[in-house]
């Protein structure tokens, strides 16, 4: 019988507009495209024999019903939760269900920008926060879950 939670799998959500990295802003976000970062942590991934669900969505409701889906049966998450971070508590609350690790991540340096930005409502239920390093940052947060078995 299988029961609850599979072996070696962390999700990886990005919320919304994060779908236009490599155009978006480039002084800010970057060149690289979320396809070349979701690239990057499924090799990272594949090496510890872990494998890395990478969905991104630009819709909160489609966020939280996959994070109440995939819970179970991921290790950990890293999130992404874009512009959500800062206001969205429906997004906060499905992030406090949850009892597995999960780490946010933000490409920026989000404490450097405008005030609202520095304010995320998600921050106080996660595990931590990674911000201003961009790319590498994803890669950080999985080394984290990686190292600390969470898959
Ligand atoms: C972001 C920062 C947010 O303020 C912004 O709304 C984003 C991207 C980041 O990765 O730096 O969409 O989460």
């Amino acid at each position: 019988m299988t029961t609850g939670k599979q072996t070696s799998k962390i999700l990886v959500l990005h919320g919304p507009n994060l779908n236009m990295l490599g155009t978006r802003e480039p002084g800010i976000y970057g060149t690289d495209t979320l396809d070349s970062i979701d690239q990057r942590l499924v090799t990272m991934g594949r090496e510890h024999s872990i494998s890395v669900e990478c969905v991104q969505s630009n819709h909160e409701g489609e966020l939280i019903d996959i994070l109440q889906a995939r819970a179970s049966s991921v290790g950990g998450v890293i999130i992404n939760p874009g512009a959500l971070t800062h206001y969205s508590i429906a997004l906060r609350d499905a992030l406090s269900a949850i009892s597995i690790p999960a780490i946010e991540v933000h490409l920026s340096n989000v404490h450097a920008r405008e005030d609202f930005r520095r304010i995320s409502v998600t921050a106080p239920v996660v595990t931590g926060q990674i911000a201003g390093f961009g790319p590498e940052g994803y890669l950080l947060a999985l080394r984290y879950l990686i190292e600390r078995g969470a898959s």
